[in-house]
């Protein structure tokens, strides 16, 4: 059975190994690999993934993980970006693992979180041509406004990020 839990420090490997399978598996055909290196290394190390269990914020609400038989299969986090906004801020998947719903349980638990801080509206950026991520946010309601670069490109790196945004109600 998949459970859907705030993540603690027994988490941190399996959040790390997700994330790290799910980068390589969603990015190797959209960007060099020097990026997502780079981006891992920023991002998916045992060091910061702590902090990231132990302190949490409305700005950075803490991972959230499904965890099958002790093993963490997704992993997500969100958090405020002003006072009505929130944003899915990571969500990734062990690539195995896709297309069983545990993506949108990871993403109602995030979102419902959001919302107890006051989130009314929702964004996440997603890279072009991620055509592993950009559906699914299509099916969950979220509707392309804008492209910017994408997060911590370097000279020579053109890759672009789109940003959606959906709407939250009450009960959903
Ligand atoms: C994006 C991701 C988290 C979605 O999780 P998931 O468990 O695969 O998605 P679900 O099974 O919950 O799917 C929910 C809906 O989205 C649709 N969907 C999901 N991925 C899709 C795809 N690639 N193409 C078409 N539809 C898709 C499903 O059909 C489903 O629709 P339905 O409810 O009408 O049946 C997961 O696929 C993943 O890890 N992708 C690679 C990493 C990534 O791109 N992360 C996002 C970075 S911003």
């Amino acid at each position: 059975m998949i459970t859907i839990q705030k993540a603690t420090l027994e988490h941190v490997e399996g959040i790390a190994k997700v994330c790290i399978d799910s980068y390589w598996a969603t990015y190797a055909e959209l960007v060099p690999s020097t990026y997502i290196n780079r981006m891992i290394n920023e991002f998916y190390t045992p060091e910061r993934i702590i902090s990231e269990v132990t302190t949490t914020s409305s700005q950075w609400n803490g991972w959230i993980v499904a965890v099958d038989d002790g093993n963490v299969v997704g992993a997500g986090a969100g958090g405020m970006i002003s006072e009505n906004h929130g944003e899915l801020f990571v969500l990734y998947l062990d690539p195995q693992r896709r297309k069983e719903g545990i993506g949108s349980m990871l993403l109602d638990a995030i979102t419902k979180e959001l919302m107890k801080y006051g989130a009314k509206e929702q964004w996440v950026s997603v890279t072009k041509g991620n055509d592993k991520g950009i559906p699914f946010y299509e099916a969950k309601g979220f509707h392309f406004i804008h492209e910017q670069d994408e997060y911590g490109v370097v000279e020579g790196e053109n890759f672009k990020a789109l940003r959606y945004h959906r709407f939250l109600m009450r009960g959903e």
